[in-house]
């Protein structure tokens, strides 16, 4: 029997122990394209997704969809991920969205301890049924009279907030949340004398690489924040907001950049999806940058130091050099990208 959260997430409907409301409409929050959501139910369900990839490919399926929620209905769905409070949040937030005498769904893989946010969540509200297929857990309840207090405390844990002795905002469920990712770190302290010009931060996150250069290179005269998690984009947007040279996009960076653009690209490249390992994703990077460069561009990268990118380098750049290779990354410069890259 093959893993499969979403395939349990709407079981209860299938057999029958939930129904559509008599509006027909139901939210989806933590949304994933899956075999598992029926085409018919394109004009039925709100998606929330706010990571990009998924985000178009649910498009591209005929689902509404938003990087965030604002909508309530009679019937929400809920899929756990891997991070906790991101979870209590998107629980929270379900029971929130739901209209009075409405119905919460919630399911999780069992590898993320689904069982356990069962128990929590029945510790607050009278559970109505629950189902365990697929690997999976499944339980849903109806929406409580009056809101359980711990509610509010799990989406107060999961909203953005301070970190690193209040210096940056973060949000839990976003890469690195609560401290500077030490392969960030790293790269900064090779960052070369002089950069400016125009500037990309690919994957940038909560913004760590592109306030530091902000502070410390005055030449700088526009940077260009690339990322894919509509959330980590915001928090960068309070991290940076107030320098007028920043603008955020939310973007697949893969799916590509404005060509011969840049002066400067930096990147701590994503190599995680979901949970799997992804080594494309960074070489999708590395591709990207090379066609967004101007000819005398230079491209800054950092990486675990297992990742197998110095062929992709190659390709794409006539030459890279290793500034550093130590406590688990390879800092590496590449220069003179190739005019065919893409
Ligand atoms: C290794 S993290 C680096 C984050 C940040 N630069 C830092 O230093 O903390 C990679 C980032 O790439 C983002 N990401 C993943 N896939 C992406 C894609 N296809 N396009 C743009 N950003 C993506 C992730 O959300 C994550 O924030």
């Amino acid at each position: 029997m093959s893993h499969d959260p979403v395939r349990a997430l709407f079981l209860p409907l299938g057999d029958g122990f939930v129904a559509w409301p008599e509006d027909h409409r139901a939210l989806f929050l933590g949304a994933v394209p899956d075999a598992a959501l029926e085409p018919a139910w394109a004009d039925r369900l709100t998606c929330v997704q706010p990571l990009k990839p998924a985000h178009d490919r649910l498009a591209a399926q005929g689902f509404a969809v938003a990087p965030e929620r604002r909508d309530t209905a009679a019937l929400v769905f809920v899929l756990l991920g891997k991070q906790k409070h991101e979870n209590l949040g998107l629980i929270a937030d379900g029971f929130a969205a739901l209209r009075p005498g409405g119905r919460l769904v919630i399911a999780g893989a069992n590898e993320i301890g689904a069982a356990r946010y069962e128990k929590m969540v029945a510790a607050l509200v009278p559970l109505e049924g629950s189902l365990f297929r697929f690997h999976a857990r499944a339980f849903w309840a109806a929406k409580p009279a009056a809101e359980p207090a711990d509610l509010a405390t799990w989406r107060a844990e999961a909203a953005p907030r301070r970190i690193v002795d209040g210096r940056w905002v973060s949000q839990p469920g976003v890469f690195a949340w609560d401290r500077v990712d030490p392969g960030s770190a790293m790269l900064t302290e090779y960052f070369p004398p002089r950069i400016g010009g125009t500037v990309a931060d690919l994957g940038a996150g909560w913004g760590y690489l592109s306030a530091t250069l902000i502070e410390r290179y005055p030449d700088i005269a526009a940077i260009d924040l690339y990322e894919a998690d509509a959330r980590s984009l915001a928090c960068a947007r309070a991290n940076l907001g107030a320098d007028g040279r920043a603008s955020f996009h939310w973007a697949d960076v893969t799916a590509g950049l404005p060509a011969r653009h840049y002066d400067w690209i930096v990147s701590n490249p994503p190599f995680h999806e979901g949970r799997g390992q992804r080594v494309d994703l960074g070489q999708g990077f590395i591709a990207a940058a090379s066609a967004a460069l101007k000819p005398g561009g230079r491209f800054l990268l950092v990486a675990n130091r297992q990742l197998p990118y110095e062929a992709t380098l190659s390709r794409h750049f006539a030459s890279h050099q290793m500034l550093a290779d130590g406590r688990g990354y390879k800092v590496i410069a590449a220069s003179a990208p190739k005019s065919s890259s893409r």
